[in-house]
């Protein structure tokens, strides 16, 4: 092709501009999250994510029960995909079985709003002093659970993005112990089979979506944000919960294995961004060492009182039973 050296210069920069916004988004480099405002307006917004929680300075607040819905229920089928970013992890339902929450810090602008569970995935480290999003105090864990909701007054994913309380984000850090995870066992053993970019796979033995959490659902900290990845959309709730999930060492490796445009996937969590005028809250429980009852309600003489009864009805479940074996209350009919 001939062109004069002026064009030539245009037709590269249009070539290059060209392959530069067909490229995805990355964690260095030229499409790093330094660049990311250059293609998408939204991540050089004032009210981004992740962030560091300073717990010194976080506002208690006393939120209405976090009410979780069809988080037991076992759906038809799991499937992992490498993404070239993460692994994301669609679950499929039977319908009206999908995974629901409300209440918490979601009902501030919205009573009685429904979020429906839409994905799950995460984001890890090189090692384990990196690869949470969010901080803690400036300390990272290894890696992060981000469980994607949408709110049901709109009618799909991308419908939701953006608007006020549109989409909540249920985040868990990992922390790791020991022992493997026996919830994590197909998980991280089917990750081997999505080694390279748009590889999927599908659990053998789905698992519901409760499996993959912490049991602790009551101690989170929450804050206004974004979505962590392009198009960083804002008015993302953000439930960040306090109690890690463990996972063992050779566990969060396999995630160190997945691969991704020639590279290894991992370190894929954006640097935190400032605050600003932001508040985050953390969940303040009713001071009792029984959950959501008041202290009031379980007076010491009480409890004293059920280990009697418990001990008064199975001695006479034990004479009913003697009774019955000498068919004495057969007499009594
Ligand atoms: C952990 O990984 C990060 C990111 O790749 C790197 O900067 C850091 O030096 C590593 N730390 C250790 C102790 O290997
Ligand atoms: C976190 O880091 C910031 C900036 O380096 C510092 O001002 C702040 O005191 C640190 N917070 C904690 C809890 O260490
Ligand atoms: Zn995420």
């Amino acid at each position: 092709m001939k062109c004069s050296p002026a064009n030539c210069v245009a037709l590269t920069l249009l070539l290059t501009c060209g392959a530069v916004t067909a490229q995805d988004f990355g964690y260095e480099g030229q499409h790093g999250p330094e660049h990311w405002g250059e293609d998408y307006k939204r991540c050089s917004g004032k009210h981004q994510s992740p962030i560091n929680i300073d717990v010194v300075n976080v506002v208690e607040k006393q939120f209405p029960t976090l009410e979780f819905i069809n988080f037991d229920e076992k759906p038809k089928g799991i499937r992992l995909t490498n993404n070239g970013h993460t692994v994301l992890v669609k679950m499929d339902f039977e319908p009206g079985k999908t995974p629901r929450v409300r209440g918490g810090p979601l009902d501030a602008r919205s009573a009685n709003t429904d979020y429906q569970f839409e994905q799950f995935h995460f984001h890890w480290g090189a090692n384990n002093t990196v690869g949470s999003e969010d901080l803690i105090n400036n300390q990272s864990y290894p890696a992060e659970l981000h469980v994607v909701m949408r709110s049901l007054q709109y009618k799909d994913f991308a419908s939701a993005l953006g608007q006020d309380h549109g989409v909540a984000v249920m985040a868990f850090f990992f922390r790791v112990k020991g022992n493997d995870n026996p919830n994590y066992n197909e998980f991280t053993h089917l990750l081997s089979s999505i080694a390279t970019k748009d590889k999927s796979a599908n659990f053998v033995a789905p698992l519901p979506l409760e499996k993959f959490l912490t049991s602790d659902l009551v101690n989170y900290y929450t804050y206004v944000g974004s979505l962590t990845t392009p198009p960083c959309s804002e008015e993302v709730v953000w439930i960040d919960f306090s109690n890690p999930i463990d996972i063992s060492e050779d566990q969060i490796e396999r995630f160190r294995h997945l691969t991704a445009n020639d590279q290894h996937l991992m370190n894929n969590f954006r640097p935190i961004q400032p605050l600003n005028d932001r508040t985050v809250y953390q969940n303040l429980l009713p001071m009792t060492p029984y959950g959501e009852m008041p202290m009031s309600s379980i007076p010491f003489v009480d409890a004293a009182n059920g280990v009697v009864e418990v001990t008064t009805s199975s001695k006479l479940l034990l004479l009913c039973l003697l009774l019955l074996k000498a068919g004495i209350l057969v007499a009594f009919n």
